[in-house]
């Protein structure tokens, strides 16, 4: 059956990727939008004429008040929260919601090596819950996939600590992965949203551009030469053994998730270069520039 989405309600729209996200749903024209937030919860930085409802979560009867009204929820909840969504989908199920965009914006999970990692357990779990309540009820999916977000990564020195002049690279820093900044994930999200039947109870693939650590490292050395850059080599089997013995002892923080994060970007076993199956043209989105060789 054909419908269009034009309520959306947001969640977790103040966040990194939040603040990028509602001002272009509302800036497209083509949705009233709608932000979900906790109590007490800043608002500061949403775009003007906004509605904003207060939820809490731990309670269905606001949360289906809340999504009263709405085709479809986006939510862009914490990682650490993303359990809290089980929640949110059962009220969009009880508030006649369509279309459920759960927190993902990553790295790509159909592949089997990177949906038994044990940091996507539980976005893994919500797209198992969205897949079966899609069976037997009226809300469907779109699981959205973009690999590293380009421009988080970077300033974060999450991919290349730009601070160090030895800065790490995995294996030979050759690998090649798909990446995406955040303002291209937003104009995915906004074609999702328009083309409900293309991107019906499926993953959406999309990126900017298949890059590499050495191919940033480069670019870096041409905007500061005058800095020392001699990367070392790490090898990404002994990163994450480290960090498995970490979680094994139960701790839990970004040293230990990082390296498994790395994995799911960077291991060409892991499904991160996403060239041949994007989703770009049916999303509207525009793309960067692709390195199509890579050795190592
Ligand atoms: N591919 C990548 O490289 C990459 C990088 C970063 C993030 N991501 C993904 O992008 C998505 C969004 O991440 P983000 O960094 O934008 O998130 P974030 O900034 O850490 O948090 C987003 C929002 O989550 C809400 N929130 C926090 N704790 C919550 C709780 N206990 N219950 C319910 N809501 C809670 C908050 O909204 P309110 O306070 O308004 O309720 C917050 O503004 C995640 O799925 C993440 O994994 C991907």
């Amino acid at each position: 059956m054909s419908y269009t989405i034009k309520n959306v309600a947001v969640a977790g729209a103040g966040g990194n990727l939040g603040k990028v996200v509602t001002p272009t749903l509302v800036s497209s024209g083509k949705f009233n939008v709608r932000v979900l937030t906790r109590q007490g919860s800043s608002t500061a930085g949403l775009p003007e004429g906004v509605e904003v409802v207060e939820v809490d979560y731990s309670s269905p009867a606001s949360l289906q008040a809340a999504l009263a009204g709405q085709d479809a929820v986006v939510s862009l909840i914490t990682t650490a929260a993303a359990m809290t969504q089980l929640a949110l989908i059962d009220a969009a199920i009880a508030a006649g919601v369509r279309r459920f965009v759960p927190s993902e914006f990553g790295s790509n999970l159909a592949n089997p090596k990177t949906r038994a990692s044990p940091v996507f357990k539980d976005k893994v779990a919500t797209e198992d819950y969205l897949v079966e309540k899609a069976q037997t009820t009226n809300l469907t999916y779109t699981f959205f996939y973009n690999n590293a977000f380009l421009d988080w990564a970077l300033r974060a020195n999450f991919i290349v600590d730009f601070t160090q002049p030895n800065p790490q690279v995995l294996d030979c820093g050759d690998q090649p992965f798909s990446a995406t900044t955040m303002q291209s994930v937003a104009d995915g999200l906004v074609g999702v949203l328009r083309h409900p039947a293309e991107t019906e109870n499926r993953a959406v693939y999309v990126h900017d551009l298949v890059t590499s650590q050495n191919r940033l490292l480069a670019l870096a050395r041409q905007v500061r030469p005058d800095r020392t850059w001699a990367p070392e080599s790490v090898a990404l089997d002994d990163l994450v053994a480290v960090a498995e013995q970490r979680m094994a002892r139960g701790i839990f923080d970004f040293e230990t998730i990082g390296p498994f994060l790395k994995r799911a970007i960077a291991d060409p076993e892991c499904g991160g270069v996403f060239t041949g199956r994007v989703d770009n043209e049916l999303l509207g989105v525009k793309g960067r520039r692709t390195i199509s060789s890579w050795s190592c």
